[in-house]
């Protein structure tokens, strides 16, 4: 059988069954052609006329693929982001933030420090250090395990010199640091919609997505701490998925700028001090995470 068959093949397996797509792909034949191609550790640009090494073992990801709804990413332990390869098991999301095709657009501006808030697998702080080449780097989570996939990352890219990795909840390892750019992808799905996740996003890990009753709970103490750990010209950028409707009803008098429907900057001028955060934000940014 040749590749491009067993792709074919994958791909009508997948067609036929109720699979959701989110994690690196949007269809059912890039799905297959990233399990065929990357399952038998061949490049995507591969001949597909060449003969599949070993379908049995591709046939049986597929299988897992359909009946345990395992995205793709965690079977093969790889995703890929902004054409870059990152290591990935179930102690660490799997990386598709909007952010990381952003992060070219800042160039512009001087970039020394930066600083990735709740960094999962480390995607955008390896992204951020190849953009930025001169930048220091901080990578915090609070996950011990997503901590673990995040220096695997770092290492991967040969990293370790300029990027951080430290256990922290959200900014309390680097009190007193300021930043340049302060980047984060933070839990943002409400308690409603985490009560009906589809079943691949069952696979990630809770801590990764859950925000609180409206999602908002990690993004109004990254509101509120930001202003003290940004430079006088510092830019917060911050993605919130579909959550921005309730970003403007719990935020609004901040001066927040949408790049994207899913992201939103903010320059530290625009943001209020802790003493003057609007009220619904202050008293609910002292919440912990819940413990998943
Ligand atoms: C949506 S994931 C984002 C991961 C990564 N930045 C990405 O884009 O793939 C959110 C991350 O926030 C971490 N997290 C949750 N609560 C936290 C907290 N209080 N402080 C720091 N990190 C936290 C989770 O462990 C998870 O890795």
């Amino acid at each position: 059988m040749t590749l491009a068959e067993l792709i074919a093949r994958v791909e009508q397996r997948f067609s036929a069954a109720p699979l959701l797509y989110g994690h690196g792909t949007d269809n059912a034949h890039d799905e297959a052609a990233w399990l065929v191609l990357r399952g038998l550790g061949l490049p995507f640009n591969a001949d597909l006329e060449n003969t599949a090494a070993d379908v049995k073992r591709i046939e049986g990801l597929a299988d897992r693929r359909i009946k345990e709804r395992i995205p793709v990413a965690y079977l093969l332990k790889e995703a890929w982001l902004a054409g870059q390869p990152f290591y990935v098991d179930e102690r660490a999301i799997v990386p598709r933030s909007h952010i990381a095709e952003l992060l070219p657009s800042f160039k512009r501006r001087s970039i020394k420090r930066v600083l990735d808030l709740c960094t999962g697998s480390g995607c955008l702080a390896v992204l951020a250090a190849q953009t930025f080449r001169g930048a220091e780097l901080d990578a915090l989570d609070l996950s011990p395990g997503a901590l673990a996939v995040a220096r695997k990352n770092v290492a991967r890219h040969r990293l370790g010199r300029r990027v951080r990795v430290h256990r922290s909840d959200l900014f309390a390892a680097v009190r007193n640091v300021r930043y340049d750019l302060i980047l984060t992808n933070p839990p943002y799905v409400s308690a409603t919609a985490m009560g009906k996740l589809p079943p691949e996003y069952q696979h990630e890990p809770r801590m990764a997505l859950a925000g609180g009753a409206d999602g908002l709970d990690l993004v109004a103490r990254i509101l509120a701490g930001a202003p003290e750990h940004l430079t006088q010209d510092g830019l917060l950028v911050c993605e919130i998925g579909d959550g921005k409707a309730s970003v403007q009803r719990r935020f609004r008098g901040l001066k927040l700028e949408w790049v994207k429907p899913e992201v939103f900057i903010a320059r530290r001028d625009a943001l209020p001090s802790a003493s003057n955060m609007p009220a619904g934000a202050r008293a609910r940014s002292i919440r912990s995470p819940k413990k998943q």
